[in-house]
């Protein structure tokens, strides 16, 4: 994908309204500290356009980029991070419901996980609340350069089981460090834009 423009056109909050937008939008969720804004730079190909944290819970606002003026990524707070309180916590879970049951342009959701470990409790309710909604996600594997070759299939396997995955779900590994698996994703935003 050739990118041309890249432009952070509207950040909400928690009281803000999501916008109308008529460009399709692509949504990226998963836990704090997954690797949702490192993910949206890579495919933006920027180094640091979408701030990252090694602290987790750095993206506290749904972010709307725009791309060619052709669609959007939108970015999305992390779940599940211990050291906010429990209200927070809620007051996020609901943002990210939020957006995902009003958005009207949404083409899809790509739900991120981290590919070391099993998917935890919060993934899972994540992918299940997500489905109960009639989408259906996109698994990306994140932190690929994190694992051996060797310990590919099982940790794949594992996040299949973990998740419930069906036979045919999708889960396309994905590392920012080493850009391996960005053609896959991009290949497929194409193909998720012709529908
Ligand atoms: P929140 O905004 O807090 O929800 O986190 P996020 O999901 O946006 O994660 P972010 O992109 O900020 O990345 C979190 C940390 O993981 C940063 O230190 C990144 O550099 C690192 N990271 C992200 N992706 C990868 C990856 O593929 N490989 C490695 N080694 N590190 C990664
Ligand atoms: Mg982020």
């Amino acid at each position: 994908m050739i990118i041309k423009t890249v432009n952070l056109e509207t950040v909400c909050g928690i009281t803000s309204t999501f916008p109308e937008n008529i460009l399709p939008e692509f949504a990226f969720a998963g836990k704090s500290n997954v690797g949702k804004s490192s993910l949206i730079n890579a495919l933006m190909n920027r180094k640091a356009y979408a701030r990252t944290s090694a602290q987790p819970g750095k993206t506290q606002t749904v972010n709307f980029y725009n791309i060619n003026d052709a669609f959007y990524y939108v970015d999305l707070p992390g779940y599940g991070y211990a050291k906010v309180s429990l209200q927070e916590k809620e007051r996020w879970g609901k943002m990210i419901e939020r957006y995902l049951h009003t958005s009207r342009q949404l083409r899809a959701v790509f739900l991120l996980v981290d590919i070391r470990h099993e998917p935890s409790a919060n993934d899972k309710m994540m992918y299940e609340w997500m489905v109960y909604h009639g989408y259906a996600p996109v698994i990306i594997a994140t932190k690929l350069d994190k694992i051996k070759r060797s310990q590919l299939q099982k940790q794949l396997k594992l996040i299949r089981s973990g998740l419930g995955l069906k036979g045919e779900s999708l889960i396309l590994p994905f590392s920012a460090e080493t850009k391996q698996g960005r053609e896959e994703i991009w290949a497929l935003l194409e193909e998720l834009m012709q529908e």
